[in-house]
């Protein structure tokens, strides 16, 4: 049993910290808005803390999973903070979507007082959170992450180490680089389909055995010719995931033509009220137009 803290109850982090119960550690909880935590405290037992900084007081591993940069900075510097809480010889694992900047910064801090820090963004969603089945994209150093590793599986079927600080960010940014033009494809794919009057269950019966097959066509594809979009992973997420691609590209010089377009496109649902459903309401702007 590990004695670990988890900071940031919300849509993933909420059963995140259950399968961390539920694989037998020692868990204290914070959320900003206390009644999640107390929802989570009276749903699997565990502690709940009042800042941050004393849920992960005592600590070996701390955990967090929040929106962004600034939200992140919030619940990590200062006097109540993560940092200030954390004793010599503890790993901080940060699971939110946040830029490979932060992660370095926080990593370079925790240094100073002999925390390592461990950025680990995570892919599946909703669903892999709440099934404990998430990929998880490291970035720090050997041996922390080896003794991180068996309480991470927890809540993940993949746990990997990409590299140095930072890595973990990167890695992300790939991932949601190739998802933002594949979706719009699929929605192209899927509109032309429908206006064509094709049967769409059976073409995406079809053609999902074929080279087209991709996660988002095996759990979107039909969703989206419905014109179901209230669920799944919210387009505000992913522009802020974007402006973070955005950010790295302008440092390292990659060209980004077609995620460009894409968030465009986000920014027109957004504009449709759209901002908490899934990302494949790129179809929206389609199929309504
Ligand atoms: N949802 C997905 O499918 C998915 C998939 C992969 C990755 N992610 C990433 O995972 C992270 C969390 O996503 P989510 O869907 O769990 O978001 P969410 O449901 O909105 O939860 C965000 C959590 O962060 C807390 N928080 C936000 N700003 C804060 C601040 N300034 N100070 C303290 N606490 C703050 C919130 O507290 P309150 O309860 O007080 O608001 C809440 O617990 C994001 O970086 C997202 O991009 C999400």
């Amino acid at each position: 049993m590990t004695k670990v803290a988890f900071v940031g109850l919300g849509v993933m982090g909420y059963p995140m910290a259950g399968h961390l119960k539920a694989g037998g550690h020692d868990v204290t909880v914070y959320n900003r808005t206390k009644a999640k935590a107390e929802a989570w405290v009276k749903q699997h037992g565990g502690a709940l803390a009042e800042s941050p900084r004393q849920a992960v007081e005592g600590a070996e591993i701390a955990f967090s999973c929040v929106g962004n940069d600034d939200d992140l900075r919030g619940v990590v510097l200062g006097d109540d903070g993560i940092i200030a809480g954390l004793a010599a010889g503890s790993i901080y694992v940060d699971n939110t979507t946040a830029s490979a900047t932060v992660a370095r910064e926080f990593h370079g801090l925790g240094k100073e007082q002999g925390v390592e820090v461990i950025d680990a963004p995570v892919s599946g969603g909703q669903v892999g959170a709440e099934n404990g089945l998430l990929t998880v994209m490291c970035g720090g150093d050997e041996a922390p992450f080896a003794r991180a590793q068996p309480v991470i599986d927890c809540y993940a079927k993949a746990v990997t180490l990409m590299g140095a600080s930072g890595a973990g960010q990167l890695t992300k940014m790939v991932n949601q680089i190739c998802i933002a033009g594949l979706v719009q494809g699929l929605a192209e794919g899927m509109n032309f389909g429908m206006k064509a009057g094709l049967d769409m269950e059976k073409v995406i019966g079809v053609i999902g055995k074929g080279a087209a097959q991709s996660w988002q066509m095996d759990n979107r594809a039909s969703t989206m010719c419905k014109r179901e979009f209230e669920f799944g992973f919210a387009v505000d997420w992913m522009r802020k995931d974007m402006g973070i691609c955005f950010e790295e590209a302008r440092n390292n010089g990659a060209r980004l033509p077609v995620a460009a377009l894409v968030d465009q496109f986000y920014a027109q649902v957004q504009a449709r009220g759209g901002k908490r459903w899934d990302t494949s309401s790129l179809m929206h702007l389609l199929a309504n137009d």
